[in-house]
């Protein structure tokens, strides 16, 4: 699936139409979870779907959402794992791997931070060993982003332009709102060590620049963009940022999800590859305050 440029349209939804999914729709999103990516089973995911989600949210009310703040939607994914560092990585690569492709079908979706796993549990009837590691809020956007716009006109000849990616006729309009919030290309990545931002040139000529380009658009916690990438022959290094004033689960999560970014960025420009998540030793050196995510073998 070429995603380039649903990426740039990719945008929290927190405002839903209270109506339910359409069963055309339950349809497509239960045959997604069915093809979800294999790497899902390393981390014995599962996603529950909370159906009556209205009802939910009010009780979920002070136990999921930025300061307890719960979203309101018709539905939710549960996002259940194991509490190990890598299935937590693979719960946000798989989480934004649904959410993408929920968009898709005009989906609406956010991730939801999940504060007290044990009593959100006990509020959905979920009697399970794994953690609920987050939610994902589903239905479809009231008013702030109509998500069909995507299949509006979009610019000839701009970056977004997916003619060739079939999708023919995506409108750009809300790529600058979006982009405005992001960071720059050559504020994420270096050339063999830290510190050594390289010339977009040298970007282009790896067939890097796209991949990093829509990277820029992944959701993260706070919108911190906490994710660093260090180009070194052969390979590239997920570094994040770390935040105190964030939970480990939330960081492991935008860990996962830089992931999926990028890699699908990278196979969208043709670049093959396989991201390694455990026992990584820093090829070279990282400053303090810095964590070693993972690591792209190309
Ligand atoms: C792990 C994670 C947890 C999040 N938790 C919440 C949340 O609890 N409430 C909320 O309103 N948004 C939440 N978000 C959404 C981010 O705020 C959002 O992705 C970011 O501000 C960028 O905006 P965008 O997704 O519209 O591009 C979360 C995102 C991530 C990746």
């Amino acid at each position: 699936m070429k995603d380039l440029t649903l990426k740039e349209k990719r945008k929290s939804v927190r405002e839903y139409k209270k109506k339910k999914l359409s069963e055309e729709d339950r349809n497509f999103i239960n045959e997604l979870i069915q093809e979800k990516p294999l790497i899902a089973y390393d981390a014995s995911l599962e996603f529950v779907f909370v159906e009556e989600g209205i009802e939910a949210s009010e009780k979920l009310s002070g136990y999921a959402g930025y300061f307890g703040k719960m979203i309101e939607a018709p539905h939710y994914f549960a996002m259940l794992s194991k509490e190990e560092e890598k299935c937590v990585k693979i719960t946000g690569y798989v989480g934004e791997w649904l959410i993408l492709n929920a968009l898709k079908n005009g989906i609406g979706t956010c991730w939801i931070e999940v504060k007290d796993s044990e009593q959100v549990k006990e509020i959905l009837d979920l009697d399970t060993a794994k953690e609920i590691v987050a939610l994902i809020a589903i239905g479809y956007p009231k008013k702030e982003y109509n998500l069909k716009n995507i299949y509006g006109r979009t610019k000839k000849g701009s970056l977004s332009t997916l003619t060739d990616l079939g999708y023919p006729n995506i409108n750009n309009s809300f790529s600058k709102d979006v982009e405005g919030a992001r960071k720059a290309i050559n504020e994420i990545v270096f050339l063999n060590e830290w510190g050594n931002v390289p010339d977009i040139k040298e970007l282009e000529e790896r067939g890097l620049h796209e991949a990093l380009f829509y990277m820029r658009f992944a959701p993260s916690y706070g919108n911190l963009q906490p994710w660093y990438f260090i180009v070194r022959s052969g390979e590239i290094d997920l570094v994040i940022e770390e935040n105190k004033e964030i939970s480990n689960d939330m960081q492991l999560l935008n860990a996962g999800i830089a992931m999926f970014y990028f890699e699908e960025g990278l196979h969208n420009s043709g670049i093959k590859g396989k991201w390694d998540l455990t026992g990584l030793e820093s090829g070279s050196a990282i400053p303090e305050g810095y964590t070693l995510a993972g690591r792209y073998y190309l």
